[in-house]
């Protein structure tokens, strides 16, 4: 099936979740653009993550997927990639010590900047406007202007997630000084949490492990301390993706040299649509959103056109079930699986099946419905034998107020003190660091 895969042959099928840029030559200029621009990862690095990947398949190790729900060029800075790779290396850090098994970190980082919509188009002012669909695609500000498709956004991407990655790449080699000084973490939040006491002995432990390596070896410690950092984003914008989709030097196939890994999205992974069409060709893993409505068969067969070679690694089943539905939907899904034979790495996404709006209309999602799904989802595996290696979540490192509950009990008349994002509402650090620390307890009682 592969013979007749280009990285351009999904042009030739339904495209959802993307509007019709108004001006198809400036895209085509867009596009040759980027084609000709440098890549920002390597083939090896994909295939070293895909490696790591079927470790986690194989239950040595767990995967954590996190970041931002969209990107936005603006907020390109310092402290933002900072406080992003801070808190996913802060909660990398617990689940390790808690776990005891190594955990391979993927940020929803350095191209994360192009959403499905719900809904093409908002009414504002009495106009109909395109809805915003992420930085990549077109403006937030609630213009008719600019929310227009426009394709010199792709190249502005592009330099931004190579900034972004430039910046995460020199933070990784260095290491960060304080994330080896577990206390001086900000955990006093964590005193109005009932597992206060478990928190803190974890966190004395970290910093009796940092001591003894730093007493031990003090040179070589700093060399230990590069820490892997891969990087992900939803394959939306499929120009973006294709046009940085290419062949390397003495290597089969095709690699999309935009991001370590892509997933296409619970909206757009119909088995005859672009999205599906463009994946299927490429070698990079891949993750897959299902979540209602879906339908076991689709989904094998979805599973099997994305890895028809059956590789180990490559795919991630990223499970969005919502806490409701998960009990009712999952056990078929994971039996179905597992009568194929298919090799999927399974990851919870608690976050996209809990959203709901709160009553002063902001999105919110709360976090015990998170903890609850997470918690079904463990017990669901274990019942099944199955092992659930991974977890998606959209958070940052900044103190936002966007989901409510978590150990500082935040309110939904909190929520518009520091609503900061630009699409779905995340975990703010201290919930990160708490669900951290609760995702380890179930995993423990699941697989210890
Ligand atoms: C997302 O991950 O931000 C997203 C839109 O997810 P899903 O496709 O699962 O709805
Ligand atoms: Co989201």
């Amino acid at each position: 099936m592969k013979t007749t895969w280009t990285p351009t042959t999904w042009q030739e099928k339904e495209i959802k979740q993307l509007p019709a840029y108004p001006d198809p030559e400036k895209l085509s200029d867009s596009y040759e653009t980027l084609k000709k621009l440098p890549p920002l990862v390597t083939s090896w690095e994909i295939e070293s993550l895909k490696a790591k990947l079927a470790d986690v398949a194989e239950g040595k190790s767990f995967l954590l997927q996190g970041g931002d729900c969209a990107e936005s060029f603006e907020l390109t800075t310092s402290p933002k990639i900072v406080n992003m790779l801070k808190v996913l290396l802060q909660t990398s850090f617990i689940l390790i010590h808690e776990m005891g098994v190594p955990v391979l970190r993927v940020g929803r980082i350095a191209g994360q900047y192009a959403k499905p919509r719900s809904k093409d188009f908002e009414t504002v002012e009495g106009k109909e406007i395109h809805n915003y669909r992420g930085d990549l695609i077109n403006k937030f500000e609630p213009s008719e202007e600019a929310r227009l498709p426009d394709p010199e956004r792709l190249i502005e991407g592009y330099h931004k997630a190579g900034l972004t990655l430039n910046f995460l790449r020199a933070l990784s080699d260095e290491g960060f000084a304080d994330l080896n000084h577990p206390e001086q973490w900000e955990l006093n939040f964590m005193l109005n949490n009932q597992y206060y006491q478990e928190y803190e002995a974890m966190v004395q432990s970290i910093t009796k492990a940092v001591r003894f390596m730093e007493t031990i070896s003090p040179e070589k410690f700093s060399s230990i301390q590069r820490v892997d950092f891969f990087t992900s984003h939803e394959a939306l914008n499929l120009y973006y993706d294709s046009a940085q989709t290419r062949k390397v030097p003495r290597k089969p196939g095709f690699f999309n040299l935009s991001a370590h890994m892509v997933w296409l999205g619970n909206r757009t992974r119909d088995l005859d649509g672009g999205h599906v069409e463009y994946l299927r060709g490429i070698e990079n893993p891949i993750g897959i959103k299902v979540g209602p409505p879906f339908e076991i068969d689709e989904t094998l067969r979805l599973i099997e056109k994305l890895n028809p070679n059956h590789e180990e690694g490559k795919i991630v089943l990223i499970t969005r079930f919502g806490k409701d539905n998960i009990e009712k939907q999952m056990p078929g899904l994971i039996q179905a699986v597992k009568r194929e034979g298919f090799p999927v790495i399974w990851s919870s996404d608690p976050m996209h099946g809990n959203t709901f709006s709160a009553s002063n209309n902001l999105k919110t999602r709360n976090f015990d419905h998170i903890l609850e799904e997470i918690k079904s989802a463990f017990a669901i595996h274990r019942a099944e034998g199955s092992y659930l290696g991974g977890v998606h979540l959209e958070l940052t490192g900044d103190n936002v107020t966007e989901c409510v509950g978590g150990a500082n009990g935040l309110t939904e008349t909190g929520l518009d003190q520091n609503y900061e994002t630009f699409c779905d509402p995340r975990l703010n650090y201290e919930q990160s660091l708490e669900m951290a620390f609760l995702v380890a307890k179930e995993w423990k009682q699941s697989y210890l």
